[in-house]
């Protein structure tokens, strides 16, 4: 049977990288996808001990308009973390 496969956005850092780690641990396959290429691509090299780990350069938007087109009602993902968001890079003045 094939393995389960998790999309984590927001997966480069914080919550999303410590949920990618857990599905890791539990045996899935963990698709993570976050703006910052760069971090995802670090996260990526330290998790990819844990499992099979892919990493996608895109805006978490854009995961949330692929899902609500019903074009794609087909996807019946298990797992689903849609994360990311005012933590980025944000300036308190
Ligand atoms: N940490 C907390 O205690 C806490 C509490 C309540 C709510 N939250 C919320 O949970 C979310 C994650 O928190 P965190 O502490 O892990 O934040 P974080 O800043 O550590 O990580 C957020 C990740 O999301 C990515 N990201 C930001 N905007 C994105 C976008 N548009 N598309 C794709 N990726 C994007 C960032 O590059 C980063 O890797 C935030 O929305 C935050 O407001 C966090």
């Amino acid at each position: 049977m094939a393995k389960r496969v998790a999309l984590v956005t927001g997966g480069a850092q914080g919550i999303g990288r410590a949920i990618s780690e857990a599905f890791l641990r539990a045996g899935m396959r963990v698709a993570m996808v976050d703006c910052d290429g760069e971090a995802l691509e670090q996260a990526k090299q330290r998790c990819m001990h844990l499992g099979e780990v892919l990493s996608l350069k895109e805006d978490v938007a854009r995961a949330a308009l692929f899902l609500a087109d019903p074009a794609n009602d087909f996807i019946t993902g298990e797992n689903l973390v849609i994360d990311g968001g005012m933590t980025r890079k944000m300036l308190y003045v």
